[in-house]
């Protein structure tokens, strides 16, 4: 099996401790930390800026996939780059010209990625596909930590598989919201390569045995 990676959401951290946090992360079994970005007019809330995601890089040792739910992402590419993000994922949704900014984070040396909103059919991502890096498709509505997952997401991961297959393309399919140890083994299992899971990992008793758990359910 290809290797299946799993992306704790610092969202869902405690702020006030958040160098805390994130070396519990580094210590841990996770792969990925995802880092989400809401400008409050793209979603109905804002969740940080530039010097926290600066300060969350400066900590963090692992891949740093930034989740930008903001309008009119090319703004902002260099900049992300500049702080260090590995992985920028932008949302369909607020992309007139997809292909042109995808190729705009590639040339910052960062992995392109596009998030899908829960309404939005896979099949769109067709002709970009092999462009593509990572693919989020979001499990709940974006915005807010704390979700219940959306069903219909197990029947997007297998359609978006089978188009990756069909093109032959390198791309990843990242889940985002409401993932738990229920979901977890059933999203890989329909094709997911990437979990994301905030409020399960930071509000659990123990956050660095949930991540070891979660892992094991998935390799
Ligand atoms: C939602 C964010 C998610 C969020 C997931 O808009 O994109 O990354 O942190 O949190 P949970 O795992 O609590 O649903
Ligand atoms: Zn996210």
């Amino acid at each position: 099996m290809t290797p299946k990676y799993l992306a704790p959401s610092i969202l869902a951290a405690d702020f006030a401790n958040l160098e805390r946090d994130i070396k519990m992360v580094n210590a841990s079994d996770a792969d990925w930390l995802h880092v989400d970005v809401m400008d409050g007019v793209f979603v109905p809330n804002i969740s940080f800026g530039m010097p926290v995601v600066q300060a969350i890089t400066q900590h963090a040792k692992k891949v740093i996939d930034v989740h930008l739910m903001i309008v009119d992402p090319d703004r902002y590419i260099k900049t992300f780059a500049a702080l260090g993000s590995t992985n920028l994922t932008v949302h369909y949704e607020a992309c007139t010209h997809l292909h042109r900014t995808l190729q705009a984070i590639k040339a910052e040396g960062m992995k392109a990625g596009v998030a899908l909103n829960p309404h939005t059919p896979v099949h769109l991502l067709k002709d970009v596909i092999t462009d593509i890096d990572q693919v989020i498709i979001m499990s709940v509505n974006p915005g807010f930590g704390g979700q219940s997952f959306i069903e219909n997401t197990y029947r997007k991961v297998r359609e978006l598989k089978e188009i990756i297959l069909t093109h032959n393309a390198n791309t990843l399919i990242e889940i985002d919201g409401g993932v738990t140890d229920h979901n977890a083994k059933q999203l890989i299992e329909s094709g997911a390569d990437v979990l994301v899971a905030g409020s399960f990992i930071f509000k659990a008793e123990n956050p660095t045995e949930t991540i070891k758990t979660i892992k094991e359910l998935i390799s």
